[in-house]
């Protein structure tokens, strides 16, 4: 018998003789869940779903977690997956479909529509913090337990089949949980991947060598396309989120501060490094209501578990912004982690436990190697030969087929 079958039997299951099937006795403890983001809410949802009992532990409250504005490009195949468990009614009803973009270069705009070239396939626009909003909404109605709010996390013998979290309660007492299973989806700064020994996961990190200042402001979408502007001053990109809110990006020096960038700073630089030289296009402008330096770091942990604990999304990896993957590689962790889990609860074989850390590293490096290669072409490199290389890549996207074939593949699918 394998470690995690022993490990559910110490934990009270019995196997039923007739359908070889684990049945759940009262004893039976919970998947401990840290984080109440896209990863750890779909999780929840999916085992709530299945039956299998599970506590998120969150440590923002909830009206924070649902206002907190962060990407809005969900690709096809993680919609399908949330609509097929009934998490997506809002947004199909809501969310903007998009399937081509456009990259400007020299004033000229050049538009990819990569929809076409794969198949059909869209990303739909939709905010993470309105997917999050679905999320506790729906685990919530189904009855599922989270606490908000909470401090002071702790992840206890996660090398033992009896894993344990403690953490404080937002009304100040001490709790635990005894779990079965621990998922650490609490981001890069989180708790949960600290707590594995020195030594037991190797951390793969690389600073790009640019950053990104974050801009989001009230002001409808100028565009209908994603806008890409490789400019002699650097990158500048126009994302939509809604028909009144905005997201901008500008490429700043490494180690640049928000205190540089004041608001006309801002839509100066953008107007400029947007502009097209054979139109009238305009850029709509509006209050700045954040403003953020984005490191634009890689990380990539392997593998995503140690004994009974299981990375997802940020905790296990992050990827830079260009290409919009990481809400996406946190929702495909979630799918995976969680068939993996009903398959073991349900049935005691642990071989998707064993392979989730495998199956989902394939995807993370997939979307690793392909941001890099947008990283490299619409960047502006301190070392002018990089830069030159970069454009060549782009030309190359915009005059190839099988270029841009490559690009479409990777930016909507695979
Ligand atoms: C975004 O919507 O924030 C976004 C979209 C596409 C990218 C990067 C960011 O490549």
């Amino acid at each position: 018998m394998s470690i995690f079958a022993q490990a559910v039997q110490r934990q009270g299951y019995a196997v039923s003789d007739r359908h070889s099937e684990w049945s759940v006795q009262s004893n039976e403890r919970s998947v401990g869940i840290v984080g109440a983001g896209p990863a750890g809410l779909t999780l929840a949802n999916l085992l709530r779903e299945a039956g299998i009992p599970c506590v998120v532990l969150e440590k923002g409250t909830r009206e924070h977690i649902e206002t907190r504005p962060r990407a809005g490009v969900i690709e096809h195949r993680a919609v399908q997956m949330l609509s097929s468990h009934g998490l997506a009614d809002r947004l199909l009803r809501e969310a903007d479909r998009h399937g081509a973009c456009e990259f400007r270069v020299n004033g000229r705009a050049h538009e990819v529509d990569y929809s076409a070239l794969y198949g059909g396939q869209t990303h739909y626009v939709y905010p993470q913090q309105e997917v999050v909003k679905d999320l506790v909404g729906h685990y919530i109605a189904s009855g599922g337990d989270i606490r908000f709010g909470v401090t002071d996390v702790q992840v206890h013998e996660i090398s033992s089949s009896t894993p344990r979290l403690t953490w404080t309660s937002a009304t100040g007492e001490a709790q635990r949980l005894d779990c079965s299973f621990i998922a650490g989806a609490d981001g890069f700064h989180g708790v949960t991947r600290r707590s594995i020994p020195a030594g037991a996961i190797q951390e793969y990190s690389h600073q790009h060598g640019i950053e990104w200042l974050s801009v989001l402001a009230e002001a409808p979408p100028s565009t209908h396309k994603v806008i890409y502007a490789l400019h002699p001053d650097g990158f500048a990109g126009h994302m939509l989120r809604s028909s009144t809110v905005s997201r901008y990006y500008l490429q700043v020096p490494v180690a640049d501060s928000v205190d540089n960038w004041p608001d006309e700073r801002v839509w100066a630089e953008l107007r400029k490094r947007l502009a097209l030289t054979d139109s009238d296009w305009k850029l709509t402008e509006g209050r700045i209501v954040e403003k953020r330096i984005l490191d634009m770091r890689s990380h990539v942990v392997e593998p995503m578990n140690h004994g009974n604990l299981y990375l997802l999304g940020d905790a296990a990896h992050i990827i830079t912004p260009v290409g919009a993957k990481g809400m996406n590689l946190a929702l495909h962790d979630a799918e995976v982690l969680a068939a993996a889990l009903i398959e073991y609860h349900r049935s005691g074989d642990d071989n998707g436990l064993r392979t989730y850390s495998e199956i989902c590293l394939r995807r993370v490096w997939r979307a690793q190697e392909f941001s890099q290669w947008m990283v490299f072409m619409i960047h502006r490199s301190p070392e002018p030969f990089l830069s030159r290389l970069g454009e060549a890549r782009l030309e190359h996207l915009i005059a190839s087929g099988a270029s841009a074939g490559y690009f479409a593949q990777n930016y909507v699918g695979p």
